[in-house]
């Protein structure tokens, strides 16, 4: 990706050295001429956002059980977070590769805790630079989202409007459902987020569960309905 310089406005590199591989963390303002991009450097910061993006990864590599950067998903020197006055599709965020891009106008119009949303959002995209098994996003995307969402939810940025444990109309719903669904998985078996994970390198299955927990997943999925009386 290109960067026209006159758009890097605010360019805040930290670097975390992670036992042996360090990373870099970057982020750049594209948008500080926009309302949006003006709150984000006003009520978040760029140099507040680089730590979140080191403090994120950390997280994810613990929370994935990756103690040493050779477990972890190579060739990723750089994490850098883009706030871009409009997301092409107009989410609120999206992660190409190890490139995060935040949307403007989404930090303009967040009403609340602006810091703690976008921190959550953060977490979830930083969780795409590293997770397993991409590569098969489309076929399995509600894995995948709702890792992503596990994390943020153990990092503690779980957003008020999430569906609350034990709802959801099936387990493949992704993002928050999901996400509260593998922390019932997890709690059977805690480091489950782990090592589903560490299976996806290759590709996912279904199987992963009976793997895992010894039960096939709608047979889980039944259970931890019935845990929270939904
Ligand atoms: C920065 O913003 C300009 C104008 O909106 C856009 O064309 C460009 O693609 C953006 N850069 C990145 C890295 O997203
Ligand atoms: C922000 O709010 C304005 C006014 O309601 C709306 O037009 C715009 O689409 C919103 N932008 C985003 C990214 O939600
Ligand atoms: C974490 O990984 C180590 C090996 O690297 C393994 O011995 C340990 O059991 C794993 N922990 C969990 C909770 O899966």
């Amino acid at each position: 990706m290109k960067l026209a310089v006159a758009a890097v406005v605010s360019l805040l590199l930290a670097v975390a050295a992670t036992g042996g591989a360090a990373v870099t963390f970057q982020v750049t303002n594209n948008a500080s001429t926009t309302p949006g991009g003006q709150r984000f450097d006003r009520d978040y910061g760029a140099g507040y956002a680089a730590r979140v993006l080191s403090d994120a990864s950390r997280f994810t590599w613990a929370v994935f059980n990756q103690t040493s950067p050779a477990e972890r998903r190579p060739g990723v020197d750089t994490v850098a977070l883009v706030v871009n006055a409009a997301t092409d599709d107009g989410a609120i965020a999206y992660t190409d590769g190890s490139t995060i891009v935040l949307g403007a106008g989404y930090v303009l119009n967040y009403t609340g805790d602006v810091r703690a949303e976008v921190t959550g959002v953060l977490y979830h995209e930083t969780v795409h630079v590293w997770q397993w098994g991409l590569q098969d996003y489309n076929a399995h995307w509600w894995v995948f989202e709702g890792i992503a969402d596990f994390v943020r939810l153990r990092a503690g940025y779980a957003p008020a409007h999430w569906v609350l444990p034990g709802q959801g109309s099936g387990w493949d719903k992704g993002y928050d459902v999901t996400a509260r669904f593998f922390d019932y998985c997890d709690s059977l078996r805690p480091g489950f987020v782990a090592v589903l994970n560490a299976k996806l390198k290759d590709s996912y299955s279904d199987d992963y569960f009976v793997q895992i927990l010894g039960k096939n997943v709608q047979e889980l999925w039944m259970e931890y309905k019935a845990k929270y009386g939904q």
